[in-house]
């Protein structure tokens, strides 16, 4: 049973497609109540190094959805906390670092990352192929941007303020940083695709605060260095209010480029050019529209893919916690059906 010929690698390489595939960021977590009941009493980053809870929660939501593909349950700051960065999920808020990083003495911190520091995601891959059969797993790593936005605000950030000012003001400390955290998250892609999982999507949430001339001085270079190193699966390259970059993300070595829902299928291919699939952009509020609504917006999602050589169909971000289940379901019948 082999993932190759799967709707979703198919799409990913461009080739034609018997169906439209779907999978939803976030599609694994809290809009479920079969994750919630799971994770009671369980810390976020204990869970993610428990490979029989990583499993079970990543399968959740291909039983119940059907989806084409599989996105590995884990964070972005997992491979941070596993090279010692004294870091904390707390709930209601997202990832704080205890000591953000704002010099150079601080970046010593960022140590290079390999499979020893990580061997539960090794074991959950490895558990998540057997289980999955012909459904490909998505891996995925928070890009050298987005990771660096946490670790030097210390926490989640509305204007990345401290971020940019180290970006624009010390742009040598800046290189350095992000040359770090590219290693770290290359390495940590890799050793999901070690373990085998079939296609990547590196994860540039907070890029979209950059113009892309800053992108591609002082960002580009980094998530380029990390998608050329997993050129062997299928890499999407995903960030939020990107209508700006999305030429410049493609061309950092994404194979497939993510859109968020601003920026409609049919514009966003012109401007990311050839010899890229897009994923996306289904709008995550859309489930709390009427039916007909989430019918129409569907259909027209799946109208405006038809300008690009490959189309993943997604959400244009992750599931809100507040979705009920059941129109995402509808949502994958529609996708499927082509209606
Ligand atoms: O489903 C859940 O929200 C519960 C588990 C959880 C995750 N991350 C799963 C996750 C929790 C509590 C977090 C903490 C966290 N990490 C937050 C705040 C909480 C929240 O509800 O969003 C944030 C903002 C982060 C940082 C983070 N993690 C970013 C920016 C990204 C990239 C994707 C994005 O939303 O922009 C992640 C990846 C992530 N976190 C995934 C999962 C399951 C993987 C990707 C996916 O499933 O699509």
């Amino acid at each position: 049973m082999s993932t190759h010929d799967s709707a979703f690698l198919k799409a990913c390489r461009r080739e034609p497609v018997p169906h439209t595939p779907v999978w939803f960021m976030r599609q694994a977590g809290r809009a479920l109540p079969e994750y919630r009941k799971l994770r009671e009493g369980n810390q976020m980053l204990d869970a993610c190094a428990t490979p029989d809870l990583v499993t079970e929660i990543t399968l959740q939501p291909v039983r119940r959805y059907g989806v084409d593909a599989a996105i590995f349950f884990s964070d972005i700051v997992v491979p941070l906390k596993a090279i010692g960065v004294d870091l904390d999920i707390v709930p209601g808020v997202g990832p704080v670092v205890a000591q953000p990083i704002r010099s150079a003495q601080d970046l010593e911190r960022l140590r290079a990352l390999t499979p020893e520091d990580v061997p539960y995601i090794t074991e959950s891959v490895r558990n998540l192929v057997g289980e999955l059969g012909s459904t490909p797993l998505i891996g995925f790593a928070g890009a050298p941007f987005t990771l660096a936005s946490y670790l030097v605000e210390g926490g989640p950030s509305k204007n990345h303020a401290a971020t940019k000012a180290l970006m624009y003001g010390q742009p040598e400390l800046w290189a350095d940083l992000l040359d770090r955290l590219a290693t770290i998250t290359l390495a940590f892609l890799r050793v999901q695709i070690d373990a085998g999982a079939s296609a990547v999507q590196l994860f540039d949430s907070w890029v979209g605060a950059l113009p892309a001339k800053d992108y591609r001085a002082y960002v580009q270079p980094h998530s380029a260095r990390v998608l050329a190193a997993v050129s062997d699966v299928p890499r999407i390259h995903f960030g939020v209010g990107t209508g700006e970059l999305l030429h410049d993300m493609g061309q950092a070595g994404a194979d497939v480029v993510g859109v968020d829902w601003r920026v409609p299928l049919s514009e966003a291919v012109p401007r990311i050019g050839p010899g890229k699939a897009v994923q996306g952009n289904l709008d995550p509020t859309l489930v709390f529209a009427p039916d007909d609504v989430i019918a129409r917006k569907v259909r027209e999602t799946l109208e405006e893919g038809k300008a690009a050589e490959g189309h993943v169909f997604n959400l244009g971000h992750g599931v809100l916690p507040e979705t009920d289940p059941d129109k995402l379901l509808r949502v994958v019948e529609l996708v499927h059906a082509g209606l």
